[in-house]
């Protein structure tokens, strides 16, 4: 009898925490990037992906809904996004972090949430090392090395680049990626001649006096990396500028430098490019086109998506899945963790999957060419690496074979 009850009991209480667990729940998110100033194009782009994923797939949560709370992290160094994150874990009780365009500012989130034990989706920050500062953060956008690497083989290989300057913002996504195309560059036979520090990512430089030392060093290619937006669209005005193209030297980078949304501005400075990167908007997948065609019909046609609106759009489509494996109850890392480690998607870029053991981002690494075809300027893929991983961390390089918390 006492163990017919006992049973009983254990299964109202069974009972009444199914139940509760699927009770309709709000979940509140916080979004973090920069709304104001000069890199605010950059968080637009994110939050339109994010928003975007949000639309077209309001049934995927059933009953459950989201409330993402947006916080302006306004410049890339990291304090304000910092206290951004505090307020969000701490006031807000936000269960869930994402966003984050700059590296310093996810970076500067790892050590709270390492203490609140609060999932972070990483949309953007490209760092290679990011996401071993903390176990409850995944990234689902992109590492240097991924582009960095291909980019720098690619060159020796295939372009006839026996020598190379590589010119970078300085900060730490800058020196992550002249780093993975030296290592691809010089490992195929180059030699990168000189490495061109080229400014901070708050403000854009004058490129002209270090895009002239590259020129003197005369090498056959020059490598740039600096974040997306204002900076990439002064790079290819300054390599025409000084005329680079017809001294013999090829301009190369990751696909920062050709985003989507600033192609258009670049005229025919930009034809001729070859970059490598994870997206750009002209890939011929459905997906894509699909993705292409919703994003241009909610914001217009004259405002295109590009790597970082994927990027949100991705990164919501893995919080609905942490969303979806909590089901009702409260949303806690080892639930985000276990539901996105080896999470898979069928993103516009193709398919996508979040590496078990490093918790970054598996995918396809696109070679593309700029040209010009009906008076627009539009990239052609030329080769395709499948299931990129991240070298960096497969090779244990530095950072990247440590536990950084
Ligand atoms: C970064 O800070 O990690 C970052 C920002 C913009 C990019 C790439 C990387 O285009």
């Amino acid at each position: 009898m006492k163990k017919f009850v006992a049973m009983s009991l254990v299964a109202v209480v069974f009972t009444i925490i199914t139940v509760k667990a699927t009770e309709a729940r709000e979940y509140k998110i916080g979004f973090i990037g920069p709304m104001s100033g000069g890199a605010a194009q950059l968080g637009q782009q994110m939050k339109r992906g994010a928003k975007l994923y949000m639309k077209l797939h309001k049934d995927q949560l059933g009953k459950h809904t989201i409330k993402m709370i947006v916080r302006d992290s306004k410049r890339p160094g990291g304090p304000i996004a910092k206290a951004a994150a505090q307020e969000l874990i701490t006031r807000e009780k936000v269960e869930l972090i994402t966003g984050l365009i700059f590296s310093p500012n996810a970076m500067s989130v790892a050590p709270l949430v390492n203490k609140s034990k609060t999932p972070v989706v990483i949309m953007n920050a490209g760092t290679t090392f990011i996401p071993n500062m903390s176990p409850h953060m995944v990234r689902v956008s992109f590492t240097m090395w991924q582009a960095g690497v291909i980019i720098g083989e690619h060159a020796a290989s295939n372009l006839n680049c026996k020598t190379a300057v590589a010119g970078y913002t300085n900060y730490p996504p800058g020196k992550d990626s002249i780093n993975a195309f030296r290592h691809g560059f010089e490992g195929k036979g180059g030699k990168v001649v000189d490495e061109i520090p080229m400014g901070g990512p708050g403000k854009v430089p004058d490129f002209t006096p270090f895009f002239q030392r590259a020129k003197s060093k005369k090498p056959n290619c020059l490598y740039v990396f600096v974040p997306a937006g204002n900076h990439a669209a002064a790079v290819a005005k300054t390599y025409q500028a000084l005329a680079m193209r017809k001294a013999g030297i090829r301009l190369i980078g990751p696909g920062d430098i050709t985003q989507d949304t600033q192609l258009q501005g670049m005229g025919s400075a930009a034809v001729g490019l070859v970059t490598a990167h994870h997206y750009h908007m002209f890939l011929k997948s459905a997906e894509n086109q699909a993705f292409v065609k919703a994003w241009k019909a909610e914001y217009g046609a004259n405002n295109p998506p590009d790597f970082v609106g994927v990027g949100g759009y991705d990164g919501m489509a893995a919080v609905y899945a942490a969303i979806r494996a909590a089901n009702g109850s409260k949303l806690t890392s080892a639930i985000a963790m276990k539901a996105l480690k080896g999470w898979k998607f069928e993103s516009p870029r193709g398919p996508i999957m979040i590496d078990p053991e490093t918790r970054d981002i598996i995918q396809n690494i696109y070679i593309s060419i700029v040209r010009k075809k009906g008076g627009m300027l539009v990239q052609e893929t030329q080769k395709t690496f499948k299931a990129v991983k991240d070298k960096c961390k497969e090779l244990k390089l530095g950072k990247c074979g440590k536990k950084l918390y």
